[in-house]
């Protein structure tokens, strides 16, 4: 069993070692995993880390406000930096769901984080990486967008910085129990995971900022009635495929919600929750009413193998 304390005193202490009399940076998406590193590094570092909240246009709604208005409440300042247009722009005419990964990566770490790190003076970048993204990764099942070293890529020569990953050992209850105890509220701790790509990965084919307004707003119908079902994940996938609707007694060729929901421990396998009829049927009727375009909902029922737990 992990003794949380003594871990947390160990990873401190790394980190300290690493970044010396120096800076580090830290992307907090507010998440489990990078607010715990958050408070980690904060612990080992003091103000010589500088904490951002990458506003990449693909999170969800409210998002950079909440995130920020909790870490304002433990202390910790954050700033949002507006990188919308980088993002888009990387993600235009882009389908390949690797590609797509593998731009956001790109993006965030090369472009964004590239100009951050050379403007601040920080030589380092503390990241919340766990061993669930590095066994996809490493299985070849998806590119996780936070993994390099596991691929032969040296981050030092990539992108001008080297990487701390405190982490890298836990799996999602791991990094829930440090977390907590290092003073990270419930409501942050208990947060179901949401990925690096964010709703990038929710969006089968082209990620335009319109498409990724759809599913945004779809998303925060699941979140809201599924918040309390107790699963480890539930979210929105919007289709690429249309089909035939109605609308004000007319044909309306429109837009597909994949509705998922999954019971799992660790992400590595899953199956999709029982949930009942009435929470499914409430969430279609309210999603084919406030998401426009959208004229049919599903619930995907297959688990994961060969599923995975997003789309993309
Ligand atoms: P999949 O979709 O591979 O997801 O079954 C397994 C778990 O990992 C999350 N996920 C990611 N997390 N970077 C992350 O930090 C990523 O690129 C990424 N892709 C998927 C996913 O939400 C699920 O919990």
């Amino acid at each position: 069993a992990l003794d949380t304390q003594r871990f947390i005193n160990e990873k401190a202490e790394e980190i300290k070692e690493t970044v010396g009399d120096g800076w580090a940076i830290n992307a907090l998406s507010g998440g489990v995993d990078s607010s715990t590193v958050t408070l980690l590094g904060h612990r080992a570092l003091g103000d010589r880390l500088k904490t951002v909240f990458i506003e990449n246009g693909l999170m969800r709604a409210g998002e950079a406000e909440q995130v920020v208005g909790f870490f304002r409440d433990l202390g910790v300042p954050v700033e949002v930096v507006d990188a919308r247009e980088a993002f888009f722009a990387a993600l235009k005419g882009v389908t390949d769901p690797e590609a797509k990964r593998e731009a956001i990566t790109q993006t965030f770490y090369r472009d964004v984080f590239g100009r951050l790190v050379r403007e601040s003076g920080a030589k380092h970048l503390l990241q919340g990486t766990i061993l669930t993204d590095i066994d996809e990764t490493v299985a070849g099942i998806k590119r996780q967008h936070n993994v390099f070293e596991q691929l032969g890529i040296d981050p030092q020569k990539a992108f001008g910085y080297s990487i701390i990953e405190p982490l890298i050992q836990l799996r999602k209850a791991g990094v829930r129990k440090m977390g907590k105890a290092l003073g990270l509220p419930g409501e942050l701790f208990n947060r179901i995971p949401f990925p690096g790509p964010a709703l990038a990965a929710r969006v089968i084919g082209e990620a335009t900022p319109e498409r990724i307004e759809t599913v945004r707003r779809a998303t925060a119908i699941v979140e809201q009635h599924l918040f309390e079902c107790g699963a480890f994940q539930y979210m929105a996938i919007l289709h690429e495929d249309r089909v035939t609707g109605m609308r004000d007694g007319k044909r309306d060729f429109g837009r597909q919600i994949e509705v998922r929901c999954w019971d799992s421990v660790d992400a590595r396998t899953a199956t999709p929750t029982r949930l009942p009829f009435d929470t499914l049927e409430k969430l279609a009727q309210e999603i084919v009413a406030a998401v426009p375009g959208v004229v049919s909902v599903s619930y995907n029922i297959a688990a994961k193998p060969p599923s995975t737990i997003e789309a993309v």
